[in-house]
């Protein structure tokens, strides 16, 4: 099992390694326009600092929809550090692009999957991740799990070495869910994560040892 945190934040990608359990960071257009990142140059730089943070995947999404574009794009943030995975959108030439990523020996992130169909493309097509997107499924009322569910029963049956990272996680029984069901890794905001610390009996418990240990002083 594994974390990565789901966020183009600096602080909270800090406060999440600080915590010992983070094995890498996604980011998406959206997330990096919300840090009000803006123009190539910062966005480069943006990855830099997040790569020198964390020593796990950073996966990194290109903005590009047209083949040969997307490869330029890609190639150009696999330089800026050694663990930068190229985050690639799932359709026609994003899967091209993601063989040619895989021959070349860049790690990749199939993202906007919704589909087991689509996970088999991202599978075949050799990518390192794909993406379910379990919040949005649920949001228009499907079972975003049964996706996950589906995808590890499939790639099971395959000798392939593409890994189910749960993505748009929302609470920690997701997080829960996506890892009982097959998930390798879950992506998600660090509130999440730390949503999983939560348990009454673990309160009432420590506040018990706590008033007990008063009694055991000298
Ligand atoms: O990074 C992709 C995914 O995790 C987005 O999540 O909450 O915007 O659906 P969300």
């Amino acid at each position: 099992m594994r974390f990565f945190v789901d966020t183009a934040n600096l602080k909270e990608i800090e406060e999440a390694a600080d915590l010992g359990i983070l094995d890498g960071v996604t980011t998406n257009p959206s997330l990096m326009a919300k840090e009000g990142i803006k123009g190539a140059a910062n966005i480069k730089q943006h990855y830099k600092d997040i790569c020198s943070i964390v020593s796990g995947d950073v996966s990194a999404e290109v903005f590009s929809t047209k083949y040969e574009d997307i490869i330029k794009e890609g190639e150009e943030l696999a330089s800026l550090a050694n663990n930068i995975v190229v985050k690639v959108p799932m359709i026609k030439d994003g899967v091209k692009a993601i063989r040619y990523f895989s021959e070349n020996n860049i790690d990749t992130n199939c993202t906007l999957v919704f589909s087991a169909g689509q996970a088999i493309l991202a599978e075949t097509a050799g990518a390192t991740y794909v993406s379910p997107f379990i919040g949005r499924i649920d949001d228009i009322s499907w079972d975003g799990m049964k996706l996950i569910e589906q995808i590890a029963n499939i790639y099971e049956r395959q000798a392939g070495f593409t890994e189910i990272l749960a993505a748009s996680i929302r609470n920690p029984l997701h997080i829960v869910k996506a890892f009982e069901l097959g998930a390798d890794v879950v992506t998600c905001p660090l509130k999440s994560i730390l949503g999983l610390l939560n348990h009454p009996l673990t309160d009432i418990g420590l506040a018990k040892f706590l008033a007990d240990a008063k009694k055991t002083e000298a």
